[in-house]
């Protein structure tokens, strides 16, 4: 028998007397949920090679704490004292997947605040200094302006350029997390998560931080993590370093999303973003009609057990979406898929089905003029935020501080509509009155 393979006499021998109380009479599902809630050995999320972390504050993430980022939870009125960042409560993750569909599982109001705004965002940009575009298709940024001083007619307005430009910058801001948050329940109902770190006291502002993960095991390393048919269960490796779009498993998958790094480091640790809106205007016309109207399975990041088959291997949420959507603020089509998480599309053969997706996330991720890459610095003493439609874009982290020079950040996603086509929308070109190249 293989040595890491624990039996239960092992796993009683193991644990205080208490701890594991099997009932040889209780059903199979309600024992596997016990013994995997109360055995911090198991892999309670199977999210591949994330770290098992205790739950609450963790008062080992302190020694580590960049100080501007200390300094910007403290002054922000986050408590740290008992630990940061703080690990959500073993007890409420979900073990099955019926759990983690149960999640927000049901139709809610959407206010799209893009679709209200002043087209010519004359309020927000009035109170600019400065609104620069990045490149010519994707990436703008505003300068001379602090995010926690918005009104709501700006915040308005900046949702329609993010739903038009794919993703703003904002450097050089003062933003407490809270402030943070309460940005994103403007634009929508903010996402809760049930794995990840949190801000203590804040739930839905999502720690990202490489970093402490890595310190706690997570295997993130130079590798090659450019996979043509990507499974992150397979191979492993760390779901920001490859191309994807968030939380494209909920019920109404994720709209705007604020990611605010308070920490950066000198050189790397910059994030790409792509536009959806333009890799669908990359594809023929013929192409484009073959596209539209069909629908494809988007999966979770992480997997769960199936209560009925729990020995069958992990399950994924799975939802079915159109692959190309209409957006609600700007009416223009964008093609909605990514490498990590969308896993087929439905009416054609497995084979059929994988040819297509590996061609769209071609497209998708290796058109360079499509794409924006991003430095986060600021001057010292400040935070940088870069905002972007997690509906028409993709976007993946690029790891090449490798863990030398901390990055720490704090991410908001409001969630938005359930993901509807509209055939009689038009794409971003053909709405902007660009020239689309006809096939022969
Ligand atoms: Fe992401």
């Amino acid at each position: 028998m293989p040595t890491n393979v624990a039996t239960i006499e092992t796993l009683k021998k193991e644990h205080k007397e208490g701890e594991l109380r099997l009932d040889q009479h209780a059903p199979l599902d309600a024992q596997i949920e016990h013994l995997i809630r109360t055995d911090q050995h198991l892999n309670i999320t199977r999210a591949t090679k994330v770290p098992q972390l205790h739950t609450g504050p963790d008062p080992e993430g302190l020694k580590i704490l960049p100080e501007h980022t200390r300094k910007r939870l403290v002054e922000g009125g986050v408590d740290i004292s008992k630990g940061y960042p703080e690990i959500p409560d073993r007890s409420k993750i979900p073990v099955f997947v019926d759990q983690a569909y149960a999640i927000r599982n049901e139709d809610y109001p959407y206010i799209e605040r893009g679709a209200n705004a002043d087209p010519e965002k004359k309020s927000l940009f009035a109170a600019a200094k400065e609104i620069k575009d990045v490149t010519k298709h994707i990436g703008t940024e505003i300068t001379g302006l602090q995010l926690k001083d918005l009104t709501d007619k700006q915040k308005d307005e900046l949702a329609l350029l993010i739903e038009e430009r794919g993703v703003v910058f904002f450097r050089n801001q003062k933003l407490p997390p809270k402030v943070q948050r309460d940005l994103g329940e403007y634009w929508g109902q903010v996402e809760v998560h049930p794995q990840t770190p949190q801000v203590p006291g804040l739930p839905g502002i999502t720690v990202i931080w490489n970093d402490y993960l890595q310190k706690n095991g997570m295997n993130i390393n130079f590798k090659n993590d450019n996979y043509g048919n990507f499974d992150i269960l397979r191979y492993g490796s760390v779901g920001n370093q490859t191309w994807h779009t968030d939380l494209v498993h909920e019920h109404q998958p994720a709209g705007i999303t604020h990611l605010h790094l308070d920490t950066i480091p000198d050189v790397g640790g910059d994030t790409i973003w792509a536009s959806g809106y333009a890799a669908y205007d990359k594809l023929s016309e013929e192409f484009k009609r073959f596209l539209d109207g069909k629908k494809a399975v988007y999966v979770s990041a992480h997997s769960y057990l199936d209560r009925d088959d729990p020995f069958g291997g992990p399950k994924r949420v799975e939802r079915v979406f159109p692959l190309v959507r209409t957006h609600p603020a700007t009416g223009w089509k964008y093609l909605f898929v990514n490498r990590s998480m969308t896993r087929r599309i439905i009416g054609v053969t497995p084979v059929e089905s994988d040819l297509i997706l590996n061609y769209l996330f071609d497209v998708y991720e290796k058109n360079a003029d499509i794409q924006v890459r991003f430095r986060w610095n600021s001057e010292p003493g400040y935070g940088t935020s870069a905002i972007w439609d997690n509906r028409s874009t993709q976007h993946r982290a690029v790891w090449d501080n490798e863990g030398i020079g901390a990055r720490h950040g704090t991410r908001v996603t409001s969630l938005a509509e359930i993901p509807y086509f509209d055939p009689k929308s038009k794409s971003q070109r053909e709405a902007l009155g660009l020239p689309i190249s006809k096939e022969d």
